[in-house]
């Protein structure tokens, strides 16, 4: 089974392209389940079909084709998360309100402590996983809405398991009893079933890490052939590797047609829009090795069956849309050597764009790595606990940190 992503700045084109690519698969006999995450859902308006939270099918036909017409079949859905505020989340929320309370934190730390962040994206994603988890389907195409929005979903199981280690650390034990002295032992067995909880949440939420890093899933990218756009694309090809989570493909939408040798103003506005076009596009390529696909601006709204079958083939021609393997995210260790005289290295494979702004800091076993703005922990291999970051160099394949033996830090 295939999960494939779509995203992309806001209005490129990401629902059409995904309703498209899914009409597409559909077509070739998948079983595919298309689904919105954008609070803001437009999948059932491409498909020209109504949608709810639970996937219905959808049959789009075109009669009017050459031949004995064409015909696809699939499945489609927007995932309504207010629906699933669920009585699970509802309940461990207020546990952990009564816990709080119990081991003296004041009720209005109480209360920002349980709202957790982002817990409607989580949701969302959460039933991605449900949905993609029933095997009923070959391929899931997620239509995920702007980037900004997509990326902090994608972050979230991670950090918010590392926020809940961090209140809750696995220790389960050495809580329980730090807390029989603090709460008072009639708290401690109202611990016992937060404790379940908790653990039942950190389990979810690592299903979903792994769904996202699995090799069948994949990101596609869309992006219009203009400056601004592509700039934001270098910075997100960077933060989902930041990530770990796989790209496997671009798409530049909306590529005006190109006038020939017409004449006239219109010819003439064509021609320089598609030169500057063009110019990104080069940059684009230039920048990626990723499999990079153009689509033309079309002069009516591609939507509907026939617009999205006829999408379809000029995306992926006679081709399986899915044929791409999703690009494995890239970390190796280098180096080596005797004692204090080794040297390693950890080769990181970030698309870094010339004016990215890294910082590097050891916090514990872990490399906290910041690019524009944006943070991963990386836990070390057990070779580098012992050493020290000596530098780092930012080149086009990424970010080669070294690392020397640490006498200091075996002490520790
Ligand atoms: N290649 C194209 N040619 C013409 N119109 C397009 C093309 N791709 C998308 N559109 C139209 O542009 C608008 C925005 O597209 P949409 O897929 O909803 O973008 P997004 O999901 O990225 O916000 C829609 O009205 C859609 O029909
Ligand atoms: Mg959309």
């Amino acid at each position: 089974m295939r999960i494939l992503l779509f995203t992309g700045k806001g209005g490129v084109g990401k629902t059409t392209l995904a309703a498209a690519t899914a009409a597409r698969s559909a077509e070739r006999g998948e079983k595919v389940l298309a689904v919105s995450t954008d609070p803001a859902h437009s999948l059932g308006d491409a498909f020209g079909a109504a949608l709810t939270g639970e996937p219905r099918e959808v049959e789009l036909r075109d009669d009017a084709a050459a031949g004995p017409g064409r015909r696809a079949r699939l499945h489609a859905a927007e995932v309504q998360t207010r629906g699933l505020l669920d009585e699970a989340w509802a309940e461990l929320r207020e546990h952990l309100r009564t816990m709080l309370l119990g081991a003296g934190i004041s009720e209005l730390d109480a209360e920002e402590l349980t709202v957790l962040p982002g817990v409607e994206d989580l949701l969302a994603l959460a039933e991605v996983h449900r949905l993609a988890e029933s095997g009923l389907w070959d391929t899931v195409i997620v239509d995920c809405g702007p980037t900004a929005e997509t990326l902090r979903l994608l972050a979230l199981p991670e950090s918010l398991a590392g926020y809940l280690e961090r209140l809750f650390p696995t220790h389960r034990r050495m809580v329980r009893g730090l807390l029989a002295g603090v709460a008072g032992s009639e708290n401690v067995d109202r611990w016992d079933s937060v404790a379940d909880a908790l653990g039942r949440l950190a389990d979810r939420l690592q299903a979903l890490r792994d769904m996202l890093l699995s090799a069948d899933t994949g990101v596609r990218l869309v992006l219009t052939p203009e400056a601004v756009v592509a700039a934001e694309t270098r910075r997100t090809l960077t933060a989902l590797a930041l990530q770990q989570i796989r790209v496997d493909g671009l798409v530049v939408n909306r590529l005006v047609p190109h006038p020939g040798s017409a004449r006239g103003e219109a010819a003439s506005w064509l021609r320089t829009r598609r030169k500057e076009q063009d110019d990104v596009l080069a940059g684009v390529r230039a920048a990626t090795e990723l499999p990079l696909r153009t689509v033309l601006h079309r002069a009516a709204e591609p939507v509907g069956a026939a617009a999205l079958l006829e999408l379809g083939d000029e995306l992926h021609a006679a081709g399986d849309p899915l044929r791409e393997a999703a690009s494995a995210p890239a970390m190796e260790l280098g180096g080596g050597g005797r004692a204090l005289d080794s040297e390693y290295t950890l080769r990181l494979a970030l698309p870094l764009h010339d004016d990215a702004d890294v910082d590097l800091a050891r916090i514990g076993d872990e490399l906290a790595i910041t690019v524009d703005g944006r943070r991963r922990l990386i836990a070390l291999p057990a070779v580098l606990r012992r050493c020290t970051v000596v530098g780092a160099v930012a080149g086009d394949d990424g970010l080669v940190v070294s690392f020397r033996p640490d006498p200091e830090q075996w002490m520790r």
